[in-house]
């Protein structure tokens, strides 16, 4: 039998290896929080950007066709307000299917499509060009999270940033804050094309993140293979199961992945033991009255805010000049 202090000897170090990315050193010190976290951009492997295009497909998943009818429906209105485009910088832009059906009305010489998912973006492009031949299309792999920093060679003047699908939301309070102040700073004398969901009834929103079809419920549980994946932990996708619910009084939804009994998850430099129940917080996705959202893009410093909206009033598209 091992002695207490053997028995620490042979215990597997609990302290991260050398080396590490920051990105593994964020999940495992997100894992070791109480509550458990992991940030939402581990959501998007390449699996769950699948699975996040078909979410906007569901029935359920209204804010993709509410700013979809807003865009057409006010195109021109938002055009004008806009002013010539110069380079059309779309954060977050997956398949560019959003900024595509813009370009009639925006008319932009160029366009810088940025993603973390620069696979998915390749793809995009190479279809873009030959549709678009006097468009110039760079696109951009990045993990804005923490910044943006844009090449040289893109001029600075007359830059629209595009923000679509209220990705803000899933931002909290203050990061929401330094990212609108950080693309204002991007932009002297252009603006900002937002998307923004807005505050509405638990019955509406609550479907919305937990679909019949449990496509949102898979998008969520992918995290935890995209974890494994990325930190070698043993995450078992059957013991987990998704919640997605409205707290009122934060206005936001929560998505959180809770454990169906009690067990441990090991990854090397780090485990965690879960009690039957206990949760690990994997988004939030902010809503907002157009007055807190205006309030918002002032307190960034953007002026002559103008927004638009579908007609049941459960989205907006605010443009703001920096
Ligand atoms: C990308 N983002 C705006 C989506 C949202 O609605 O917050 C992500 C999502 N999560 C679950 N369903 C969709």
């Amino acid at each position: 039998m091992l002695t207490p202090s053997a028995r620490l000897a042979a215990a597997p170090p609990l302290s991260p290896p050398p080396g590490w990315s920051a990105e593994r050193l964020e999940l495992h010190h997100g894992l070791l929080d109480r509550p458990a976290h992991i940030d939402p951009k581990f959501l998007y492997d390449a699996l769950g950007s699948s699975l996040f295009a078909a979410i906007t497909q569901l029935p359920e998943y209204y804010p993709t066709r509410c700013e979809a009818e807003i865009h057409a429906a006010h195109g021109a209105a938002i055009a004008r307000h806009a002013g010539a485009v110069e380079t059309l910088l779309d954060l977050g832009a997956g398949d560019c299917a959003k900024a595509e059906r813009l370009f009639p009305v925006l008319r932009p010489r160029r366009y810088v499509p940025i993603d973390i998912s620069t696979d998915y973006l390749e793809a995009a492009a190479r279809r873009l060009r030959p549709a678009y031949p006097e468009l110039r299309v760079t696109p951009l792999g990045q993990d804005f999270s923490q910044g943006l920093s844009l090449p040289t060679d893109i001029p600075s003047a007359r830059r629209l940033f595009f923000y679509p699908g209220s990705s803000i939301g899933n931002l909290n309070p203050d990061d929401a804050l330094a990212m609108l102040r950080h693309v204002r700073g991007l932009c002297p004398d252009g603006g900002l094309l937002i998307g923004v969901d807005r505050v509405k009834p638990r019955e509406v929103l609550e479907p919305a993140y937990d679909d019949a079809l449990r496509l949102t419920a898979a998008f969520n549980l992918n995290l935890l293979r995209h974890v494994n994946a990325l930190l070698a932990s043993d995450f078992q996708v059957e013991d987990w199961r998704h919640v997605a619910l409205y707290n009122a009084e934060r206005s936001r939804i929560e998505m959180h992945l809770e454990a169906r009994r009690a067990l441990r998850v090991r990854w090397p430099g780090g485990e965690r033991a879960f009690q039957a129940g206990e949760r690990i917080h994997t988004e939030n996705s902010y809503k907002f009255t157009p007055d807190a959202f205006q309030g918002l893009l002032e307190r960034a410093g953007y002026r002559d805010v103008r927004h638009w909206s579908d007609t049941r009033g459960w989205f907006s598209v605010f443009l703001a000049h920096a």
